[in-house]
């Protein structure tokens, strides 16, 4: 296996209009809670987490600190980096599974934080998926002359979502958020090249939180019934996550014109390193191509892949005109993937 990527300039096939990623932004809630500290709360060890996860700690949000609270902090150290100011902002896309509530959308509540007065704002629902989900729309607005400037973010409470009391799912989930402004740049070269969404609703009850909508209200009678937090499927959901994001991948190298041998850097979904080591293997690429960070935060759902690229970014992995593959997938079923130049 080769460690770094092919040199010599491949023929990329660029959408008309340029999207770039002009700023990252990311913010992780302070409290640590270690391995150690769940072998406390449930019959787990950090020998169990470790080598089935990869997981050594995950960040839990503050009680009166909300996925809104996260988005907006992440928001604002993206638009510093891109120079973007809160006006030129045209829409807001947050992609979460613990949004503050079920309406308003968690979007309209960072519009307030940031003050982003002349966005329209919604949220989007894929799961783990979303954030990418939200970069595909946002292409199409831009690409479409519809919109110049639209804030991307993947945010997520998913403490306040967890059973802590099942240790099949607690072990594997944290809090925080990640945020990729997505600006057309008349001189830019680099940015969006190829998108790609799907879903699956026969597997939608592999990976869900049943309760807490109206097809299971919460009651007195069964508020004790843990409806309203992640239920999974882990054998299902491993076997699903694989098959899916290698799919994913082909599919949005295909359609910018690229082979795996091209990618200087994937940055996949957070879920554990057990699913990465396995496309990794399939792909027929070292590890070290791959971002991680899901050892330090486990899995924070739609905000995963946004902090991980934040991280990428600010530590130096990206280099300008390297091509990036991030690869997503999440309850639904839903995957997704993108391939950037940076
Ligand atoms: N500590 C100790 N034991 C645990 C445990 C924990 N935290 N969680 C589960 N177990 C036990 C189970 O009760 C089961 O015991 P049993 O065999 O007596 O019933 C056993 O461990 C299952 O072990 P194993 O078969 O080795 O689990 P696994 O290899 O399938 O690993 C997951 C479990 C959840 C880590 C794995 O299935 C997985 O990663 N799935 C994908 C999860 C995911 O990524 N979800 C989000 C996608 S967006």
């Amino acid at each position: 296996m080769k460690s770094q990527p092919r040199s010599s300039p491949p023929s990329v096939k660029r959408p008309g209009r340029s999207v770039s990623i002009v700023g990252t932004g990311s913010y992780l809630p302070e409290r640590v809670l270690t391995n150690e500290d769940l072998s406390a709360l449930v019959d787990t060890t950090d020998e169990w987490i470790t080598t089935r996860t990869g997981i050594k700690t995950r960040r839990i949000a503050a009680k009166d600190e909300h996925t809104s609270d996260m988005a907006a902090r992440a928001a604002l150290a993206a638009m510093e980096q891109a120079n973007v100011t809160a006006e030129e902002i045209d829409l807001i896309l947050l992609a979460t599974a613990s949004p503050d509530m079920v309406f308003p959308a968690t979007a309209c509540f960072v519009q307030t934080k940031i003050g982003a007065k002349n966005a329209a704002c919604l949220d989007v629902s894929a799961a783990c998926a979303g954030f990418l989900f939200a970069v595909e729309i946002a292409q199409q607005f831009i690409t479409s002359h519809t919109y110049n400037t639209v804030m991307v973010i993947g945010a997520e409470k998913l403490s306040s979502i967890t059973n802590w009391t099942d240790r099949n799912t607690c072990v594997l989930f944290g809090d925080g958020a990640g945020v990729a402004i997505l600006q057309h740049r008349s001189t830019a070269t680099h940015g969006v090249i190829s998108t790609h969404i799907g879903s699956n609703g026969d597997y939608n009850d592999i990976l869900w939180m049943p309760g807490g909508g109206c097809r299971t209200p919460i009651t007195a009678e069964n508020a004790h019934q843990h409806l309203q937090t992640i239920h999974m499927s882990g054998k299902d959901v491993y076997k699903q996550a694989v098959t899916s994001m290698l799919d994913a991948s082909k599919k949005a190298l295909d359609k910018a014109g690229l082979t795996i041998e091209d990618i200087a850097c994937v940055i996949p979904h957070q879920a554990n390193v057990r699913i990465i080591e396995a496309i990794a293997d399939r792909l027929k690429i070292p590890l070290d191509r791959f971002f991680i960070n899901v050892d330090r935060y486990g899995n924070t759902s739609a905000a995963a892949v946004a902090i991980a690229l934040d991280e990428a970014n600010r530590s130096g992995r990206l280099k300008q005109g390297d091509f990036i593959l991030m690869v997503v997938f999440g309850g639904g079923l839903t995957w997704a993937s993108t391939v950037i130049e940076w």
